[in-house]
């Protein structure tokens, strides 16, 4: 049986239009996937959208429609944008879904049963931007931590027991190093449990957009709880038969941005021990984009629009540059001279050329025709073609770890050597004098442009099929073990396309 891999990216916010941010998590929850996918994984890739709580309510009324009617239109357009950037999300799930609401409510229930939940009146603040509680000694200057405005709340509420987890949320970091990542933000969370946890209200009664809390018609339920619990409901957390549950949960990986790290590696880990559940294996929290240096804030106008950069520059280059540009984990800064850079250089005259000018090679004086595999390599070759080969287990381990850049950075480097090799061994000098050597060497660039291809289809997966469908690769023939089947050659081929233009 393939071993099962469960990854998740947040839920967004239905208030917003999609913006490069929410592009960028699920940009890297889609390479895992597809990187385990193959690896031979039985991969289940979740995302989806949070239509509920005050925010959401809030902009419907702005917009003149029944929350229904504006979250059924808004996240549309987060579906677009899976199609718009190649996501191979195996599930998209709304809030407002039925089997969503059930699985709310089952976990309440089973948190109410264990005795974790009872019922108080809340007094604070609430900050409705982050959709969060704050005590007073985290107001800063009148406001939320996070700039957003707050508001005094009084009402009666459900609240969940949090205080009494501290303890073993702070036993289970310990005996679980890798659970959140980076370390820095590892840190973060275990002072903050440390500097002690208070209990949680955990639902509202001055609104009513949200899931009803079962058997209290006045309360819905706080709308962390309902987000969080997504990713339960998808993999059929409220159906009787849970085998698709027993297969896939716990989740391996919850994917975040920083600013939600709070939530994912607190609240969660705690509602889940509470409800007698297992826990996810890893939280990862990534940095944020800022703009030509300036933080993306729809107030500032600067929202950076990502149907309008793949439109402009390609899918495949924007995929590139967003997880190429900065180390995963870290803030970084979207400037538009970066991405042309990046596009030029990197896609353009290093990986797009060496195609081409290999392509052509073979075309022109090999008779369209790849050379048959040769049966005698020089050091040289061998070098060039075991260079991959030799280090899948790294690839795997810079994806299980979430290094993005360095998996880009070690195959450019393949790229850059496979370019200089070209350049030393000149097999248009060969044509006049060695034709026998200039089909080894052609046939040792094709090899490793196959397996460079295969190493890319996660993050470029259009480029990487053109050249692999363009090489005749079989389609199960593309997978990572695959990497290890040597060409066989002697086959046509036809002439080659420009991957990338340059800008
Ligand atoms: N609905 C909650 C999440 C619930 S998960 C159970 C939420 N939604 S959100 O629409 O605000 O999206 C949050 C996510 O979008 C962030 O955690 C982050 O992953 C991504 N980003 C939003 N803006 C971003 C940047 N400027 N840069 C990078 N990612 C950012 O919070």
């Amino acid at each position: 049986m393939k071993p099962r891999f469960y990854i998740t990216t947040p839920i967004y916010y239905v208030n917003d239009v999609p913006h490069i941010g929410h592009a960028y998590t699920t940009l890297a929850c889609d390479v895992i996937a597809r990187f385990k996918r193959l690896d031979e994984y039985d991969v289940f890739f979740l995302t989806g959208t949070d239509e509920h709580g005050q925010k959401v309510e809030t902009a419907a009324k702005n917009n003149g429609l029944k929350p229904i009617e504006f979250v059924d239109k808004v996240s549309k357009n987060f579906k677009n944008l899976l199609n718009c950037m190649n996501f191979s999300n195996d599930s998209f799930i709304r809030t407002t879904e039925e089997k969503h609401i059930k699985s709310c409510q089952k976990i309440w229930e089973k948190l109410l049963s264990n005795g974790n939940i009872y019922l108080d009146k809340y007094s604070g603040w609430y900050a409705v931007r982050d959709e969060a509680f704050f005590s007073e000694n985290e107001i800063v200057d009148g406001k939320a931590p996070s700039g957003a405005p707050v508001e005094w709340v009084e009402e009666p509420s459900y609240f969940f027991n949090l205080s009494k987890w501290e303890q073993k949320l702070l036993e289970f970091y310990e005996s679980n190093k890798d659970f959140i990542f980076p370390k820095s933000r590892r840190n973060e969370v275990i002072s903050f449990v440390k500097s002690g946890l208070k209990d949680l209200s955990i639902s509202r009664t001055s609104f009513s957009w949200g899931v009803k809390v079962p058997n209290d018609e006045n309360h819905i339920m706080y709308v962390w709880l309902d987000a969080l619990t997504n990713y339960l409901s998808a993999c059929e957390y409220s159906k009787e038969d849970d085998k698709f549950f027993k297969k896939f949960w716990p989740a391996d990986i919850h994917m975040v941005g920083k600013d939600i790290i709070r939530f994912h590696a607190v609240y969660w880990p705690a509602f889940l021990m509470a409800a007698d559940l297992p826990l996810p294996k890893k939280i990862f929290a990534h940095g944020w984009w800022t703009n030509e240096g300036n933080k993306i804030s729809k107030s500032l106008g600067n929202v950076i629009d990502p149907f309008q950069l793949v439109d402009k520059y390609g899918i495949d280059q924007i995929r590139y540059f967003l997880l190429r540009e900065v180390p995963f984990g870290n803030d970084g800064d979207f400037s538009n001279a970066q991405l042309v850079n990046r596009i030029n250089s990197d896609l353009a005259n290093n990986y797009g050329n060496l195609f081409q000018r290999v392509i052509s090679m073979i075309f022109k004086n090999c008779n369209e025709t790849i050379p048959l595999k040769p049966n005698k390599f020089i050091q040289e070759d061998l070098t060039l073609i075991n260079s991959i080969k030799n280090s899948l287990n790294n690839y795997r381990d810079l994806i299980d770890e979430q290094k993005f850049d360095l998996y880009l950075k070690n195959i450019w480097i393949v790229i850059s050597n496979a370019n200089k090799y070209v350049d030393e061994q000149a097999p248009w000098t060969l044509k006049k004098n060695n034709l026998e050597r200039m089909e080894v060497v052609l046939f040792t660039l094709v090899e490793t442009i196959r397996q460079i291809s295969i190493l890319l289809q996660p993050f470029i997966p259009d480029t990487a099929k053109k050249i692999l469908d363009h090489l005749k690769i079989p389609h199960d023939q593309r997978k990572l073990q695959s990497v290890d089947i040597i060409l066989n050659g002697d086959f046509k081929i036809s002439s080659p396309n420009q991957l990338f233009p340059r800008i």
